[in-house]
């Protein structure tokens, strides 16, 4: 198990010599908003500081709810080609999960996903617990809510509170970390439209990378909530992708694009175990929805596998 320096500053009365005792070869587990300081104090990443001041280093973020499967890994690989440092935090959110969602069965797999990221070579893995991150309770808090129609199209049609509880979760850890710039799935589309929007509109100094999806043999997009899928319902998951594959054969075949997506949906739901939530086509920058083709676009959809959803996308650029 990788070193965890739980409550060590204080233990040890001063943040120097906590400074002075990390250890080396391993990521840092900073458990507390307290060591997630230090680390940033003991190498010298500072946000306000910037990439061209003299000693100043790099820092990238990768936030994640743990259960780390290739794409998360990925993300980790392009941060860690792009900067000096890597933070990757592992904190399942609850101010994103509606009271009927899968918040406590979500999967947590921590020592897996410790041995994964130090086997990537992450430099400090931030990993505060419920009461750091919403002292107060999460009711409470100053939250961040996307403008519409991103925050209520789609994804925010069937889970209303969603893109609120994620700007406001992300806006605190790009505070607490202070990354010059971080890194999110493609998968999640429409979240990472809304992390541009939010770093874009409220001035965060943050550069946002989107990192295309990892897909399973299959087609199948990784997915934490994968796991969830039983062995009948994995053998139909890749119908999903063979849909959005369609849909862009169709663009390149030049077919209607009205018709490309009553197919895809067909395709989806002539499985019975299916329930399809939408599928649709949409302009790849804004998610203004398109009746025709037109680069760049994106095609998503959200279907449920009895009580696992899942979501996927093809972007066309
Ligand atoms: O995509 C996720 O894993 C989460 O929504 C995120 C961005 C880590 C915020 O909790």
């Amino acid at each position: 198990m990788v070193d965890n320096l739980r409550g060590q500053a204080t233990e040890q009365g001063s943040i120097n010599s906590t400074l002075n005792n990390l250890p080396t070869g391993k990521p840092f587990i900073a458990d507390t908003l307290e060591q997630m300081k230090i680390w940033r104090l003991a190498n010298g990443a500072s946000w306000l500081a910037g990439k061209s001041e003299p000693g100043s280093k790099t820092v990238a973020f990768v936030p994640t709810m743990g259960a780390l499967h290739d794409g998360h890994i990925e993300l980790v690989r392009r941060a860690r080609a792009q900067a000096d440092f890597v933070v990757v935090s592992i904190f399942v959110n609850p101010f994103q999960f509606a009271p009927h969602e899968d918040f406590d069965k979500y999967p947590r797999t921590f020592d897996r996903d410790i041995e994964l990221l130090n086997s990537v070579g992450v430099d400090c893995v931030f990993c505060p617990g419920e009461k750091e991150i919403y002292p107060h309770g999460r009711q409470s808090i100053v939250s961040v809510v996307p403008a519409s129609p991103l925050n209520d199209t789609l994804e925010g049609s069937f889970r209303p509170t969603f893109f609120r509880g994620v700007a406001t979760v992300v806006a605190k850890l790009f505070n607490l970390v202070q990354p010059h710039m971080a890194f999110f799935g493609e998968k999640d589309f429409q979240q990472l439209l809304v992390i541009k929007a939010l770093t874009g509109d409220l001035n965060m100094p943050v550069e946002i990378i989107g990192v295309p999806t990892v897909r399973e043999a299959d087609g199948l997009a990784m997915s934490s909530r994968n796991a969830y899928l039983d062995s009948s319902s994995r053998s139909v998951a890749p119908v999903l992708h063979r849909a959005l594959s369609t849909v862009v054969s169709a663009f390149e075949a030049k077919e209607s694009a009205a018709a490309a997506i009553d197919k895809a949906k067909a395709m989806v739901q002539a499985e019975a175990k299916f329930d399809l939530q939408y599928l649709a086509l949409c302009h790849g920058e804004t998610l203004e929805p398109l009746t025709e083709f037109a680069k760049p676009f994106v095609v998503l959809l959200a279907a449920k596998l009895g009580e696992v959803r899942l979501i996927d996308n093809i972007v066309v650029r």
